[in-house]
Formats: structure tokens, sequence, C-alpha cells
């Protein structure tokens, strides 16, 4: 039988699969769920310095192609995460912080929280699409580049990056040279579609209300675009940075192609959101069966192998 072990930024994963930040991870209970199903990794919902308690509702929407949610990154803060983080070892499994600053300073302040606190990894999100009045970080190269270096300078623990998809190449490239400049362990690709809209054709509205109805879309929607951008981040990085692949995984086909692709590791999000923690398992059982059919042996002789038409 093969197997899905990984090793990426220097810990070590049971399997490939965890969950996206901000799918069924803002609780304690729902990170304790994380943590008893078969999840690689429990990753907590984006932190903010203050508590929030997010946008107004509706602002989740799902249907067969995916959703759509302008959540407005409800959170307790940073420090009622930092204090669960002992908790959640038991685990025995890597608990990766995500960290949504408004500011370079408090990128630094959670970053150097949350290392004191024993996360073992923190994902740096520049790309959260749901505060009103905010674009995303990701967008503008310099401020990304200059939160990267700050924060590499205030941890020596994993530090991941987390990304708006990038619809040219040239973007794309130029974000992956800043990762190394910046000296950052991983990234992950790709938060949500920002600023989608999704209308109720019969109610004749908007299916969100923040926003004017504008949020991130999730699911199959997006499986194309985060293809394509872990293949071109993995033609510029290769095995120096891990990518985490996340858009469009619901079943254990769509994360073989992220691996295809160049994905090291993969998020669930929206399909967690519909399915719960059990999809773990199902999604590690369909890759496995897949790799078994294939005769791959490991998730390196897949990674990266994507091919062209003759
Ligand atoms: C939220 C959405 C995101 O895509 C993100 O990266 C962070 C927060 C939210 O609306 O809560």
């Amino acid at each position: 039988m093969p197997n899905l072990n990984v090793r990426a930024f220097g810990l070590d994963f049971a399997n490939c699969f965890m969950n996206a930040s901000g799918a069924r991870c803002m609780t304690e209970d729902e990170l304790h769920a994380l943590g008893e199903s078969k999840a690689g990794a429990i990753v907590i919902k984006s932190a903010t310095i203050e508590p929030r308690t997010g946008n107004p509702e509706p602002r989740y929407f799902e249907n067969e192609w995916g959703s759509i949610n302008s959540m407005g990154l409800p959170n307790p803060g940073y420090k009622a995460y930092c204090a669960m983080i002992s908790r959640l070892k038991k685990h025995r499994k890597p608990v990766i912080a995500s960290i949504a600053g408004f500011k370079i300073e408090e990128f630094v302040e959670m970053t150097k929280a949350f290392d004191a606190a024993g996360a073992d990894a923190m994902e740096i999100n520049l790309s959260c699409p749901n505060v009103a009045g905010k674009s995303q970080a990701c967008y503008d190269l310099d401020y990304s580049e200059e939160v990267l270096k700050r924060v590499r300078a205030s941890t020596q623990k994993p530090l991941t990056v987390k990304l708006s998809p990038y619809l040219d190449i040239a973007p794309r490239v130029a974000m992956a040279q800043a990762l190394k400049r910046a000296r950052i362990d991983g990234v992950v690709l790709i938060n949500s579609i920002g600023n989608a809209l999704i209308v109720d054709p019969v109610a004749e509205r908007a299916v969100i209300k923040p926003k004017d109805g504008h949020g991130g879309l999730g699911g199959a929607y997006i499986k194309p675009v985060a293809l394509a951008n872990v293949a071109t981040f993995y033609q510029t990085l290769g095995e120096e940075i891990p990518i985490v692949g996340v858009g469009g995984i619901a079943t254990g086909t769509d994360a073989f192609e992220h691996i295809l692709c160049g994905a090291r590791l993969v998020q669930v999000g929206s399909q967690l959101q519909k399915e719960g923690p059990i999809v773990f398992a199902r999604v590690q059982n369909e890759l496995l069966e897949q790799m078994k059919q294939k005769g791959y042996e490991k998730l390196e002789d897949v990674r990266g192998k994507l091919g062209m038409p003759e």
C-alpha cells in the first residue's frame, strides 16, 4: 500500500491533508474535532489582534459547485488562540496558526506570540478579501515583501504565506522570487477568489449580505485557477519552497491533480465545511486507491510530474 507521509518545512505530517484556514476551525471545539479527525495538521482560523464578531449574516452560501463567503474575520483574537495551543498539542500533529494583521506591526506581534505559545508553524495571511475598505495585501508586492521580511526576522519557526490567486503569470513569478528573497518556508495557494458575486435569480438578489453581496469564491468553481497558480509557482520554486495546494479539493482525485501540479501538502475548505471532519478519511482513502492503481508508492513519485499533450 502506498503512503501519504510528508516532510515539509522541518515538520513531519502523517498525511498530506489538512483543513484550509476558515473552514470549521474557529472555536476550540472545532479545532479539537480536527485534531481527532484524520487531518494531518490543525490550522487555526485567521487571528487578529482584537476579537471580532465578523460581518452581518447571511455571510456564507454553498451550492453544488462551491461556496461564497464574506465572514469578515470573526475570531476570538490571537491571545485566545495562543492559550488553546497547549491543549491542541495532545493530538500529536502540527498546529499551524494563521495570522491576519492590518499593519506590519500587528503581523510581527502575533508571529512572536504564536511562536512563544508553541505553534509549530505560522501561516501569514496576505489574502483576506472580506474586510470593507481593505485590499488583499498580496496584490501589493512591495508591501508583501516588507511584511514577510519583518515576520521572518521575528521567528525561527516555519513561516508560510497564504496568497490570493494571480490571474497572470508575471505576478506569480515575481511573488515566488520575493518568497525566496524573504526566506519564507512554504506557500499556500490559493485563498478564495476575492470579491465574486453569486446571484439568486428567483429571489433576484445576492446570496450573501456583506459588501453588496461580494465575497470569496471557493470549491469546484476555483480548482482550475488554483491548479494554475500551484503549477506556475512550482516552476519557479521547484522543491526549494514547499507548496500547499488549496482550491476545489473535494476528492482524492482533486488532491492528486494538485500534487501533479507541484503541491506537497493540500488543504480542504468548502468540502470540509459541507461534509465535516470525516472528509479527511474519505479523501485519503480515495488518494491512496488512485496511487495504488497507478503503481505509485509515495507522493514524491507524483509531485510536479504534470505532463503536456503530445
Ligand atoms: C476571511 C476570509 C478569508 O479568505 C481569509 O483569508 C481570512 C478571513 C473572512 O472573511 O473571515
